[in-house]
């Protein structure tokens, strides 16, 4: 498989799951029609508490240890890496998918304006406030980047987010549950992250093909978290009583820093 221009060869190793049929088949044209080519209300509320949850944690944190953010399982969704924006000098969005790595290239160098209303609910305060050019910051900040998850090296990044992906890429509940200890695990000790997950589904269609879904709940994904977290996790259901997908109960949100056993 290509390695991107944009990767870094020593740090994101290559991709060696080649069984990945299912993911080349995904189409990011008709997942962002179906998603996101409007803002939806649980979106909105999850930008705006992802948002306080990150400009509390760096009240009392140094930003420093943050210059280096990672999305992973971006897909062709643009508003978890538009949060990332104000702590980062560089943002990793990792993808498994070779069409939706083709789509973020195509769109981190310019986003289409229908991102804007997302980026509008994030620019209600600072430091969002600060950064005038939201297009222009994502493009210098973004690395697209193909790569596994579940090859991801430990302790790199300094902030995280994960939306949608892994309970979205298996039905199996152990691999949902690695797919999470990895994203945590990516990150620094202490780092802070946010994680969001599809409640209950059991599946999903994108364009003509059907994905398999890990059905979660609030406490499954806490369980999930509980080992890797501090203790300071918070877990929000939201549902805003308009099913995006079939089959799926709404949505939740997780917010907390990697465990820090070195101190
Ligand atoms: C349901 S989509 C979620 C996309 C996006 N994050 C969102 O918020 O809508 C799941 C994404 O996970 C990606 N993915 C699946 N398995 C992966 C893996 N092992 N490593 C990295 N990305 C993976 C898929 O290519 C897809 O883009």
């Amino acid at each position: 498989m290509d390695q991107r221009s944009t990767r870094d060869a020593a740090e994101i190793p290559a991709v060696e799951v080649v069984g990945a049929p299912l993911w080349d088949a995904f189409d990011p044209a008709a997942y962002v029609d179906a998603n996101y080519s409007r803002l939806h209300v649980d979106d909105a509320s999850i930008m705006r508490i992802c948002g306080d949850f990150f400009r509390r944690h760096f009240e009392r944190h140094d930003a420093l240890s943050a210059r280096a953010g990672i999305d992973v399982g971006s897909g062709p969704n643009l508003y978890p890496a538009l949060m990332l924006l104000p702590w980062c000098a560089e943002i990793t969005l990792l993808d498994l998918s070779p069409a939706n790595i083709a789509w973020l290239e195509r769109h981190t160098g310019g986003y289409p304006e229908s991102w804007d209303a997302f980026w509008d609910v994030l620019n209600t305060a600072g430091p969002y406030r600060e950064i005038t050019d939201p297009r222009g910051s994502l493009g210098a900040s973004a690395r697209v980047e193909h790569g596994d998850l579940f090859l991801l090296p430990e302790g790199r990044w300094g902030i995280g987010t994960m939306f949608f992906t892994a309970e979205s890429m298996t039905d199996s509940p152990d691999v949902f549950r690695d797919g999470v200890r990895r994203f945590v695990e990516s990150l620094l000790p202490g780092a802070p992250f946010a994680a969001a997950f599809m409640a209950g589904s059991r599946g999903y269609r994108v364009g003509g093909h059907f994905f398999p879904s890990c059905s979660v709940d609030e406490r499954a994904v806490a369980a999930s978290l509980a080992p890797y977290a501090a203790d300071d996790l918070t877990i929000t259901r939201l549902h805003d009583g308009h099913a995006l997908r079939e089959g799926y109960l709404g949505m939740i949100l997780a917010c907390g820093r990697r465990r820090d056993d070195t101190r």
